[in-house]
């Protein structure tokens, strides 16, 4: 009897240690988990939006069939040419926006319908898609990665960002070794509950500066086959390279908060960061073409507020208070983006694209993006496996 007893004390110790040493494993493989959600139709937002002028019907061919072979239930919401557009509805001081063209009129009116619909339909995030974005076909987990390392940006609770920030000041936090955070609460994005726009696809992005308000916190992926080797990391093929390469080893992938971030082929938003662009935007100024107001949207260069960490704000400074001045938004990208430019063989940018038409009568190509579904398409339809843009370059 007595010895029964020390055997099953001993077994249960031993299934105790077991148990013990099994979730410590399984905590090294993700301690903070994102939901699967993520590989959903609409990429773990609640819907997907991509504007498209209706009489670019050679765009709208080709968004459908890049998202239909990639599983993508996406929405299209009309574009506007700005001829359309009164000048009267457009806020703000004329003479504060040199150079903001026709072109730039019509798409501003076309993000503020998108954010005006996402608002009317009660969203809680939206993507957003310019309908000449493409994308790698392993796209859903490049966004697992890139939640998991956003979170460190999102997470609601502004200690729990501060003492993130403060002990990776300007340093490279692995995503692996993103120590555990709190969890949220449920139903909440798979992105993290607490952000106003993840800037997915852009042509360029700064790190912030040390001292700035801006968080310096960097989250990489590393070892990511999914990222171009050095020599394609630019924004077209006549730019510089980006100095991502220089910075990082190969195929690393960094999330941070972006700084001088030019180009909106894809951002999402949260019915939060929504009501914030469509007031300042919509009701207050338009100082620009769209990604230049976003750029400086994100930079803070409408935030003059007093100091104070509100709860609700990003752990960077901010206030309350009834003037002009707003919390600093939360905004997240990734380095190289997730999303990008296709330069195909159409009928061009009604806007201007970066890097102009240089790319006339050339190969097509999307920069960033290795196994491009644009340039898969007739394989993927085909029910073939994608291929490498790049093929023999990459190591
Ligand atoms: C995908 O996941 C998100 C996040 O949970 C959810 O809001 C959305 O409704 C889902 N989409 C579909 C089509 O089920
Ligand atoms: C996309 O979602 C809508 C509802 O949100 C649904 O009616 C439609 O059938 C879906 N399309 C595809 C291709 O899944
Ligand atoms: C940071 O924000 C505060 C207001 O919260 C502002 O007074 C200060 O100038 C900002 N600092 C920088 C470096 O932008």
């Amino acid at each position: 009897m007595h010895l029964r007893h020390r055997t099953a004390a001993v077994l249960l110790a031993a299934a105790l240690v077991l148990l013990l040493w099994a979730r410590r494993l399984s905590g090294f493989a993700g301690r903070n988990r994102v939901s699967p959600e993520i590989f959903n139709s609409t990429l773990g937002f609640q819907q997907i939006f991509a504007i498209n002028l209706p009489s670019r019907t050679d765009r709208r061919d080709a968004l459908t069939l890049a998202a239909a072979v990639s599983g993508l239930n996406i929405t299209f919401i009309d574009g506007v040419a700005g001829a359309d557009v009164l000048d009267k509805t457009v806020p703000g001081d004329p003479a504060a926006r040199p150079g903001f063209t026709v072109g730039n009129k019509g798409s501003w009116r076309a993000h503020m319908n998108v954010l005006q619909r996402i608002l009317e339909t009660n969203l809680e995030t939206a993507l957003i898609l310019e309908d000449d974005a493409d994308w790698d076909i392993r796209l859903p987990f490049q966004l697992q990665q890139f939640a998991l390392a956003a979170q460190a940006f999102t997470h609601p609770s502004a200690h729990t960002r501060q003492t993130l920030a403060k002990f990776h000041h300007g340093v490279n936090l692995p995503v692996a070794n993103l120590p555990p955070l709190p969890h949220h609460q449920p139903h909440a994005s798979p992105y993290g509950p607490a952000w106003d726009l993840l800037w997915l696809g852009h042509c360029g992005t700064d790190f912030p500066l040390p001292d700035s308000n801006l968080s310096s916190l960097r989250v990489t992926i590393p070892q990511d086959s999914t990222v171009p080797s050095r020599q394609h990391l630019r924004p077209h093929p006549f730019a510089l390279l980006d100095k991502l390469g220089e910075e990082y080893p190969p195929h690393t992938r960094v999330v941070h908060a972006p700084r001088g971030a030019v180009c909106t082929q894809a951002y999402a938003v949260s019915r939060r960061g929504a009501g914030k662009l469509l007031w300042r935007f919509g009701l207050r100024e338009v100082t620009g073409g769209w990604d230049l107001m976003v750029r400086d949207w994100c930079d803070g260069v409408f935030h003059g507020g007093g100091a104070g960490e509100g709860e609700d704000g990003n752990g960077r400074g901010g206030g309350e208070s009834l003037g002009g001045e707003e919390r600093l938004p939360v905004c997240v990208t990734v380095q190289p983006p997730l999303f990008s430019h296709h330069y195909g063989k159409g009928g061009g940018s009604d806007i201007v694209p970066a890097g102009g038409g240089f790319l006339k009568g050339e190969r097509e190509m999307t920069p960033y993006v290795r196994k491009s579904v644009r340039l898969n398409l007739e394989r993927l339809v085909d029910g073939r496996e994608a291929v490498e843009q790049w093929g023999g370059d990459e190591e």
